[in-house]
């Protein structure tokens, strides 16, 4: 099981008290959509996603961004059980969506850099290793159920 010190948790809280789920949410997937563009292939019903004004602008990017960030919200909130909190989530997406897992780990860079952008000098190397943690924690969990 993974193990998280206090002031890890603590920096992982402090992360989610700064984020505003909808334009993080949006300019993550935004990010990734743009910067990885083979992750588009996933979200063919989600309208124009011609370039990156499309993109930032597409109101079906901007909800599902703010699913994203929600989803992600249900591993802070059981931190000491992430693998069997993501089960039906990591199911949905092998089984059903087909994703590569290998894209969890490129949208979980671009939220890293969106809550850089947006957190500035309080997003420390400390504060950073905490939340790669988290994430490398919540990207494993995805995974689990790839076959
Ligand atoms: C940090 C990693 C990720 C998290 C936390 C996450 C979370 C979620 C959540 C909560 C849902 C909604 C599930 C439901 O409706 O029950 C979802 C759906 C979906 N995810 Fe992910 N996801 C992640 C990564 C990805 C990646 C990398 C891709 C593809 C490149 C992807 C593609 C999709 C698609 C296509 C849907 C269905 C969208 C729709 O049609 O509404 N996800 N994801």
């Amino acid at each position: 099981m993974v193990q998280w010190t206090a002031e890890e948790r603590a920096a992982i809280q402090g992360v989610f008290a700064t984020l505003d789920y909808e334009s993080v949410g949006r300019e993550s997937l935004a990010r990734c959509l743009v910067v990885y563009p083979w992750t588009q292939r996933y979200f063919g019903g989600f309208g124009n996603l011609y370039n990156a004004e499309a993109i930032m602008a597409n109101p079906n990017v901007a909800a599902h961004g703010t699913v994203v960030l929600r989803g992600l919200e249900k591993a802070l909130k059981n931190m000491d059980d992430i693998k069997n909190t993501y089960t039906t989530l990591s199911e949905l997406h092998s089984e059903k969506l087909q994703v590569d897992p290998g894209n969890f780990q490129l949208l979980a860079d671009c939220l890293t850099v969106v809550v850089a952008k947006h957190m500035r000098t309080e997003f420390t190397p400390d504060i950073q290793a905490a939340w790669q943690k988290f994430l490398s924690v919540v990207i494993s969990a995805l995974r689990r159920q790839y076959h």
